[in-house]
């Protein structure tokens, strides 16, 4: 990214992955940030390289962490938030009924309700303004049921439900949001969610790495895209899932998904 059209940003999950590649490609182009993440290491190590970056360690599932973000977001004291990336979340794979209920409620409260509570702080803040730009980073697996990952197929069916809806509330207000919606990317994600498995199930080629998806998701949004899907397969996946009758896609999502 040379010339960005953002100043300052906050992106959430920018302690690794697709959140720490968007990180590095807005620091080089002299956009500022707020980071956002648990890990205050790995956000300390991002800040050291470019200049204006705040560190925000925050645990997004509690009010404590997200109240901060929001606050941070209404804070006219400090330079003005014109990109909101929320990109934090995770999942978890296996049988629905033996999942741990607990994380499931963390996985709920994160990729669901900090994400449109921030969503929802940050429009408010813009929209007097008349610009601003959303970039909430959903997954192709929001376009179909994912049995053994159904818990995180239904949250990123409402981040792209949800940021769709925002796209066209907000059409005419000069504020451009954009579902990016990756597949299979190279990151922590597949140790987090217990998905290793399908780093030997699918070939290398239907994979990403974090920071093509980050500069895809980046365009998108500045080019105010409702959507974007990253590379030739997923736009592909995607495109076959919209044309299949949803009983065989669902079977189909079943031999995928399924790790047992
Ligand atoms: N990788 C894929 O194949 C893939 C595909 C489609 C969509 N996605 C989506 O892409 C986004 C980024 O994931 P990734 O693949 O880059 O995975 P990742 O490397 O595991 O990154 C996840 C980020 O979220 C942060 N995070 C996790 N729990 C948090 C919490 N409670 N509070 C605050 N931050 C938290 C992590 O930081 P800390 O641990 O430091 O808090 C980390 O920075 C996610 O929304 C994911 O669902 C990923």
């Amino acid at each position: 990214m040379t010339k960005a059209p953002f100043s300052h940003a906050l992106v959430t999950g920018a302690s690794s992955g697709i959140g720490e590649s968007i990180a590095h490609k807005l620091g080089k182009a002299g956009v500022g940030m707020v980071l956002v993440a648990r890990r205050k290491d790995r956000l300390d190590a991002i800040a050291a390289k470019y200049p204006n970056v705040e560190v925000l360690a925050a645990d997004l599932t509690t009010d404590a962490g997200l109240g901060a973000v929001l606050e941070r977001l209404r804070d006219v004291t400090r330079p003005q938030i014109d990109l909101v990336v929320n990109n934090a979340g995770f999942g978890t794979s296996g049988q629905f009924v033996s999942a741990d209920a607990e994380r499931l409620s963390r996985e709920i409260s994160l990729n669901i309700n900090a994400l449109t509570r921030i969503s929802h702080e940050a429009v408010r803040q813009m929209l007097p303004r008349g610009r601003g730009y959303l970039l909430n980073v959903s997954s192709i697996a929001s376009f179909q049921p994912g049995p053994d990952l159904a818990v995180y197929s239904a949250t990123k069916a409402f981040v792209t439900s949800l940021t769709e809806a925002l796209h066209e509330e907000l059409r005419g207000s000069g504020i451009r949001v954009t579902a990016l919606c990756p597949g299979l990317t190279h990151t922590e994600f597949q140790s987090i969610s217990n998905t290793t498995g399908l780093e030997s199930k699918f070939p290398e080629f239907a994979w990403m790495s974090a920071d093509d998806v980050a500069r895809d998701g980046l365009r998108a949004v500045a080019d105010g895209k409702a959507i974007c899907v990253p590379g030739v397969v997923n736009k592909s996946l995607v495109s076959t899932s919209k044309l299949t009758p949803r009983a065989l896609t669902r079977r189909i999502a079943g031999l995928v998904t399924r790790f047992r």
